[in-house]
């Protein structure tokens, strides 16, 4: 019997092999230990299941959403997070939700500034000023206000990481959602500038282009568009990965981004796309 393999006595390369086991499995799941993640969104979608994996890989998690019962519904199965009930297109409350944030964890390092609608389909000759004005309001407006804060705060505390949703509307031609299309590709270009103009300050800026993907928004998408049923068999194939990602996927890129692996990942605008814009 080999030395280190007689009884009470440890054999070191089965020490190391452990040790290294469980680095790696601490370098896979705590890469966000300590970390604390403002999440615009948070109580459905991939909001929600950002919020989820972030918390899941260490970081105390803000849940943000203009619906209360849904962030309290998130943070409540979160260990230790913060609901806080915020319309992000007012840029006094947005100010408010990070000072809140930082008052009870003290800093922020993350933001998954994320929360957006399509507004209505109509064609751009029919569009109304309303449907125009309210997702401009949130998608272009509130995640200015978002970056403007959040990266004050940043400032302070010396660096972090922001992910922003855009949307392969940004990238690829939509039809009938013209005001979407404008707001996802004005959150690609601002995703840009701010990487470059805070990269010395130690904040990364990148953003994410999602596919679609089966949350709360594109149910009511479909359920709104002229053929339900046609809509839903379409995308089956739409990208070249048949079938469809789940919120999951989303947040795992989310969490990528946000941590230290995607240290030298900056002002990038990430398809999560099956393919979809390169095909
Ligand atoms: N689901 C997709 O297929 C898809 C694809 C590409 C991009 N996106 C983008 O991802 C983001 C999230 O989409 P989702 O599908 O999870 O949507 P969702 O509607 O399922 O969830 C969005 C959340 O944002 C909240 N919200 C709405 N208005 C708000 C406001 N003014 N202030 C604060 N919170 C507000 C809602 O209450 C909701 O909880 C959006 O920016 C969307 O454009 C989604």
């Amino acid at each position: 019997m080999a030395g280190s393999d007689r009884p009470g006595q440890i054999n070191p390369s089965i020490l190391m092999r452990s040790t290294g086991d469980s680095r790696r499995r601490q370098a896979a799941c705590y890469r966000l230990e300590g970390r604390v993640a403002f999440i615009t969104g948070g109580g459905a979608g991939l909001g929600e299941a950002t919020a989820i994996r972030l918390s899941e890989e260490g970081a105390n998690v803000a849940v943000v959403d203009i619906n209360g019962n849904e962030a309290d519904r998130v943070a409540a199965s979160i260990p230790g997070a913060l609901s806080l009930q915020v319309d992000v297109t007012d840029g006094t409350a947005v100010e408010r939700a990070i000072d809140a944030t930082v008052q009870h964890f003290g800093k922020v390092d993350i933001i998954f500034n994320n929360a957006g609608i399509a507004g209505e389909q109509q064609a751009l000759h029919e569009y109304t000023e309303e449907n125009w004005r309210a997702v401009n309001a949130l998608n272009g407006d509130g995640v200015f206000y978002v970056l403007k804060h959040g990266i004050t705060a940043m400032l302070k505390s010396g660096g972090g990481s922001i992910i922003n949703t855009s949307s392969t509307a940004a990238l690829t031609a939509q039809l009938n959602i013209s005001a979407y299309s404008y707001s996802k590709a004005g959150v690609t270009g601002i995703t840009r500038s701010a990487a470059v103009e805070y990269a010395k300050q130690g904040i990364r800026v990148n953003a994410i282009a999602p596919t679609a993907v089966l949350t709360p928004m594109v149910e009511a998408f479909i359920e709104t568009s002229e053929d339900p049923e046609g809509f839903r068999a379409e995308r089956e194939n739409w990208n070249p990965i048949p079938g469809w990602p789940v919120a999951e996927d989303v947040a795992a890129v989310v969490a990528f981004l946000a941590s230290d692996d995607a240290r030298w990942i900056t002002g990038h605008t990430l398809p999560m796309d099956g393919g979809y814009v390169v095909r």
